[in-house]
C-alpha cells in the first residue's frame, strides 16, 4: 500500500545516530566511520554527511547491529475500518499495526477507535506524551462526523451538547453542528468531544435514538486528516509533537534527539 510522508522522524546524520544510540562519542563516531567500521544496510559508509533515516535503515558497527534506546517516534494514521486499535489479536483480525510493516520501532495507539470507525489515530513509543494525551485532565478535543439515522432534531441535539446520562455516567458537555443530510434519511452530525469513553459518540447518539451508521474522527487536538489518505499515514513534525507536549502538560525528553 502506498505511504504518505516519511515512515519516522526523517534522517539524520550517521554519527549523530551511533552517539545517540550510545556506541561512542559523536567524535569517536565519526572516526569509526571513516575508518569504514560502519555500514547502513549492508554498504560500508565512509562519507561523514551521510543521512540516514534509522527507523527504516539496519546500521552496523564492525558487523554488528547497534541496538541502544529505542528512537521515540509519533505517527498520523488515517485508519480505515476493518482494522483494531490494538497491538494484536488472537482472533487473526487486522490490527492497525499491519498498516505499519516497515516500522520497527514498538509502537501503540493514542486511545482507541472502534474497528468499524474510520479516521484520526496517533500512534507513538513515547509512553509519556501519551499517558498525557489520553489523561482526562488536560481534556484533549476529539472531533467525528457521524452519518446517522434517526430523529436530529433541535431539542435532542441540544440535549447531546449539554450532557447525556449513559450508564457511566454524565457525558461532558459536547459541541454539536449539524452538518446536513446524507440521503435516505440520513444526517451528517459533526460531534467534538474532549472525554474518551469507550463506543461513546455511538453511545450518545443511541441516547437520542439515533443509529450511527458511520463514524469518523477528523481532528485530535490541533491535527487533522489534511492529505493523508484512508490507510496511510505521516510522521508527526517536530512542531507538532512539540505542541502536543504543550497540550499534554508535559516537557519532552531528550531521547528523539528534536
Ligand atoms: N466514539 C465511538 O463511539 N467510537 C469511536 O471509535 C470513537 C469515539
Amino acid at each position: 500500500m502506498a505511504r504518505e510522508g516519511p515512515a519516522s522522524g526523517g534522517p539524520e546524520r550517521l554519527q549523530k545516530i551511533l552517539s545517540q544510540a550510545g556506541v561512542a562519542s559523536r567524535r569517536k563516531a565519526e572516526a569509526m566511520i571513516l575508518a569504514g567500521r560502519v555500514s547502513v544496510d549492508g554498504q560500508v559508509v565512509t562519507e561523514l554527511g551521510t543521512k540516514v533515516d534509522p527507523a527504516m535503515a539496519r546500521i552496523a558497527v564492525d558487523g554488528k547491529a547497534i541496538e541502544g534506546p529505542e528512537r521515540q517516534v509519533y505517527f498520523l494514521l488515517n485508519k480505515p475500518r476493518g482494522y483494531l486499535s490494538t497491538a494484536r489479536d488472537d482472533r487473526g483480525r487486522n490490527t492497525v499495526l499491519d498498516l505499519f510493516p516497515e516500522v520497527r520501532e514498538r509502537i501503540y495507539p493514542v486511545g482507541r477507535l472502534d474497528y468499524d470507525t474510520e479516521g484520526l489515530l496517533l500512534l507513538t513509543n513515547d509512553g509519556a506524551l501519551m499517558n498525557g494525551l489520553l489523561h482526562p485532565r488536560y481534556e484533549v478535543e476529539k472531533t467525528y462526523v457521524a452519518r446517522v439515522r434517526g430523529p436530529v432534531d433541535a431539542g435532542r441535539l441540544d440535549a447531546m451538547r449539554q450532557g447525556l446520562a449513559l450508564e457511566d455516567g454524565m457525558t461532558a458537555p459536547a459541541r454539536v453542528k449539524r452538518l446536513g443530510n446524507a440521503g435516505c434519511g440520513t444526517h451528517r452530525i459533526e460531534v467534538t468531544i474532549h472525554e474518551g469513553r469507550n463506543r461513546q459518540v455511538r453511545r450518545m447518539f443511541a441516547a437520542i435514538g439515533c443509529e450511527v451508521l458511520a463514524l469518523r474522527r477528523v481532528r485530535f487536538a490541533f491535527l487533522d486528516l489534511h492529505d493523508v489518505r484512508t490507510g496511510a499515514y505521516r510522521a508527526l513534525t517536530k512542531e507538532e509533537i512539540q505542541r502536543l507536549y504543550a497540550i499534554a502538560g508535559g516537557q519532552q525528553n531528550e531521547r528523539n534527539g528534536r
